[in-house]
């Protein structure tokens, strides 16, 4: 007799215990991982301003003496017209390790789709107004082998 309720009983179990948790997990990834924001700009002010500084100029509240590799100014010529479009991307979805960077550039692909990606190279593209200038990448180049 016993026995048969327990039989009925621990399905339901498994059963509430599965909706719990995927109840969680739903209020979990609705919270932490939604894009809070859908312009180049705030997705940019949300996720990247507290390193590259909310002005684009490398002075982010987390970049100091103790982070190994300061991130640099993207208003300025040096950094960013060094790039194509593609590495930008690269750089973005899989961190400063994919294009020869620090590690401290964290990889995004977990985190932003494709379209919150394009949204953020272009919005780079606007605070430094440049293009990827073959020279310039030539030149950065030759300083970092010498
Ligand atoms: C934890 C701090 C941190 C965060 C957050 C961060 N970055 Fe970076 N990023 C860096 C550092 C440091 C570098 C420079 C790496 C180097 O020069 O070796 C860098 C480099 C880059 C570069 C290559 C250009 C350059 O500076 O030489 C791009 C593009 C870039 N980051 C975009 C982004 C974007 C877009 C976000 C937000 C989605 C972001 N980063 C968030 C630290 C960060």
């Amino acid at each position: 007799m016993e026995e048969s309720i327990l039989k009925v009983s621990t399905p339901n179990y498994s059963l509430i215990c599965s909706l719990a948790l995927f109840f969680c997990f739903y209020l979990f990834s609705s919270v932490s991982f939604a894009a809070p924001a859908n312009t180049g700009e705030e997705l940019y002010q949300y996720y990247c301003a507290q390193c590259h500084g909310v002005k684009a100029d490398g002075k982010g509240v987390n970049a100091t003496e103790d982070l190994p590799t300061a991130p640099k100014d993207f208003t300025s010529p040096k950094t960013l017209p060094v790039f194509t479009d593609e590495q930008i991307v690269k750089t973005i979805v899989h961190g400063g390790p994919a294009v020869q960077l620090s590690f401290i550039m964290p990889s995004w692909a977990e985190i932003l789709s494709d379209d919150e990606v394009e949204l953020l190279r272009a919005y780079l593209r606007k605070t430094c107004n440049c293009k990827y200038d073959p020279e310039a990448a030539a030149k950065a180049e030759a300083e970092k082998s010498t």
